[in-house]
């Protein structure tokens, strides 16, 4: 939009108004998260000034926008700001002040200008059904898809949507919904996984690309390692509980209350590769098992089916047992104040209360 085609990231910074000391203050903390030694500053200084920007343009289908909420908190503003504003974004649906035809012709600039150097973001899962889904300017999402990938240099999938299809691909999947790596399989996908993904796993990756111009280690579902190599289990908080047998029966109980291990209520931790336990939420406040939430497993395939406590809309009701009442119960906490908001009265008082409506459980 206001760089030059082709400026170096340097250049483009300076463009902003960036002085040489912010500079050289963003090479350190982008060495830093990247995980690169601090003897290697100077090679990241020397990549921006040398190194050709390369902009993104981040497409969104079926999608809540909640992984672009995500980026837009990132933890470490200063790499957010980076990414997202001095140096990278071309098109955005929901950040542009642009829209109509306008956008459109922004993309199309974009697209034809940086031709095999731009990285694509994805966000939401695409859709097949009905040919007609998730239209944009008049164009299916595959479409749009396709087209934008087909000069990219890397496209990044963030979020479960994009990477897996996630929630639009529940059952009964009425939009025959997929994930990009599905659909695009001549160029490097890299998956973000997560409901939404994290954003200092987005703003990484991204910079990983934009500094080192090369694609981060991935695993075998196409995740950087860095931040998929190990479970939630492995770094959960309440993991002491699970190796000593101490576990939370039903939400509310004695169990629950001490804040033991929530793999009797359908946590999917053990099989669930993310950082979340390591990096929070919300500025390291809290993740969801620290909140009192079973993970879900919003960084794996087969979420939301598989996810959980949850049962999908279209199952038919089931009699209510300690989980699913439970599960109710903690919902219901979750509207009226937030689970980062229960208090220890209100707990009692959930506990009180499920005690007194259970009374058949324990006897069926
Ligand atoms: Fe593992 Fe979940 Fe228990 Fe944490 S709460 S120790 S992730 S099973
Ligand atoms: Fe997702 Fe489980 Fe973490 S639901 S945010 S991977 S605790």
């Amino acid at each position: 939009m206001f760089q030059h085609k082709d400026d170096t990231v340097l250049e483009a910074l300076q463009r902003r108004g960036v002085t040489r000391r912010d500079f050289i203050k963003m090479s350190i903390l982008l060495a830093g998260a990247l995980g690169l030694d601090y003897k290697r500053v100077g090679a990241v200084t020397h990549a921006l000034e040398t190194a050709k920007r390369a902009p993104v343009i981040w497409l969104e289908f079926q999608d809540c926008a909640g992984c672009t909420e995500s980026i837009s908190r990132s933890q470490n503003p200063t790499l957010e700001k980076l990414v997202l504003n001095d140096i990278t974004i071309e098109y955005h649906e929901t950040l542009m002040a642009a829209a109509g035809y306008q956008a459109e012709e922004a993309k199309q600039a974009a697209m034809e200008t940086y031709k095999g150097q731009y990285i694509l973001v994805v966000e939401g899962s695409i859709p097949l059904a009905n040919g007609g889904y998730c239209t944009i300017g008049g164009r299916a999402a595959d479409d749009i898809l396709r087209e934008a990938a087909a000069n990219a240099f890397a496209v990044v999938a963030v979020g479960n949507c994009a990477s897996f299809g996630g929630i639009p691909r529940a059952n009964p999947n009425p939009t025959d919904a997929y994930g990009v790596m599905e659909l695009v399989t001549d160029k490097p996908v890299i998956n973000i996984p997560g409901c939404p993904a994290i954003p200092e796993a987005m703003t990484n990756t991204i910079a990983n690309i934009l500094v080192l111009g090369s694609i981060p280690e991935l695993d075998a579902l196409n995740r950087p390692k860095l931040f998929y190599a190990q479970t939630v289990h492995d770094r959960c908080l309440r993991r002491g509980f699970y190796d000593a047998g101490l576990f939370a029966d039903s939400f509310g109980d004695d169990g629950y209350q001490n804040g033991y291990c929530l793999y009797k209520l359908g946590c999917k931790g053990p099989t669930t590769y993310n950082t979340c336990a390591s990096l929070k939420w919300n500025e390291g406040t809290s993740w969801p098992v620290e909140a009192g939430h079973p993970c879900l497993g919003c960084s794996e395939p087969n979420f939301w089916d598989g996810g959980g406590f949850y049962q999908g809309a279209s199952a038919p009701l089931q009699k209510p047992d300690l989980v699913t009442v439970g599960g109710a119960a903690l919902v219901g906490a979750v509207v009226a104040g937030g689970v980062a908001g229960l208090n220890s009265a209100a707990k009692k008082r959930a506990a009180k209360s499920e005690k007194a409506e259970q009374p058949s459980d324990k006897e069926a």
